[in-house]
């Protein structure tokens, strides 16, 4: 991991620019650059989408079984959740937490300080009962802290499958560090997108990646777009294509985007003209969504400390959210 030296946001979005893209063999950039105004509404509108089941699903099972998982505490408890955003499903749990004690303390926690304010603002509008007490953090490289008013315990939310855009290696880590906050009696619930199967095909899989609409090619290739607008780079978004693989090997979708011709892309720094060269054909790696098998996924909360209590699946076996105690 890089040093902390504080930088610029510009700064930091042309330091991952030239790092990922000068990378031999594979050219890459982090995932995190989707989620500019722009990308984050394109990720809005990519949740609504027919083939992105992932989303609604996970809403429904939170939906039908908000009051089993909440039965699993005997004493209140405070709700925290990694990657926040906006959290847009996590009323669901808050609201059903009210039913149960009077006061809900929610900490959530979030690199975006206007998603954290919109979070704040749209919760305690709703939900009566519920206390926001926000953190802007990113959870991955960021210290953050979790309170635990007196006799409560506490329930972390990590879902929505954000934990598939990290290897097993950084899964595994961001847990760790979440389990070092939490003792006994603490739970996590993790929203899981679930290995193809019996039921679910690989091409379902694929076509929520790449959607009949073009949103999630718009969503990728804004990756380039503000290269350009941030940082001045000359990408022609016509040039690339939006691609979506499955690469089973590693159980995970990959997206990337395919230079369509020979061609070179410059991006200013203070010194000189990067100058980044495209063979035709050649992709840069946008995002890796990892699909976890029954197996992966106990063993993944197996090297976190966590043992699962029960596990929530659509019939199909499309997605999974599990409720995890502290071991
Ligand atoms: C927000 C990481 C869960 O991997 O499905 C959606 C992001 N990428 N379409 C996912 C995404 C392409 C999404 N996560």
């Amino acid at each position: 991991m890089t040093t902390a030296t504080p930088v610029s946001p510009t700064e930091a979005v042309l330091h991952e620019a030239l790092t990922g893209l000068t990378s031999a063999p594979q050219k890459t950039l982090p995932p995190w650059l989707f989620y500019d105004q722009f990308g984050s509404q394109l990720f809005e509108q990519i949740t609504a989408l027919p083939e992105y089941y992932l989303t609604r699903t996970e809403r429904a099972l939170l939906t039908a079984h908000a009051d089993n998982i909440l039965l699993e505490f005997v004493s209140p408890l405070t709700i925290a959740e990694l990657g926040a955003g906006t959290a847009a499903k996590t009323g669901i749990l808050l609201h059903a937490a009210t039913r149960f004690q009077t006061e809900v303390l929610y900490q959530p926690i979030d690199v975006s300080p206007s998603a954290l304010d919109e979070a704040a603002a749209n919760l305690t509008a709703a939900i009566p009962g519920v206390l926001v007490l926000p953190q802007v953090a990113n959870y991955v490289t960021d210290p953050y802290t979790l309170e635990r008013p007196e006799g409560q315990r506490i329930l972390a939310l990590y879902i929505g499958s954000s934990i598939g855009n990290f290897s097993p290696a950084e899964a595994t880590s961001i847990l760790l560090r979440l389990r070092s906050h939490l003792g006994p009696g603490d739970a996590l619930l993790l929203g899981t997108d679930l290995a193809p199967g019996p039921q679910k095909s690989v091409a379902t899989l694929l076509s929520a990646y790449n959607d009949a609409a073009g949103i999630t090619a718009a969503f990728n290739k804004n990756i380039l777009a503000r290269l350009n607008r941030d940082l001045g780079a000359d990408f022609n978004l016509d040039a690339f294509a939006h691609r979506a693989r499955w690469n089973a090997d590693h159980s995970r979708i990959e997206m990337h985007l395919e230079s369509l011709i020979p061609q070179t892309v410059h991006i200013p720094t203070d010194h000189q003209l990067q100058r980044i060269q495209f063979a035709q054909g050649e992709t840069i790696h946008t995002e890796n969504s990892y699909k976890f098998t029954e197996h992966a996924l106990d063993a993944l909360l197996a090297s976190a400390n966590f043992t699962p209590i029960r596990t929530f699946h659509d019939p199909d076996r499309s997605f999974a959210v599990t409720l995890a105690r502290t071991l």
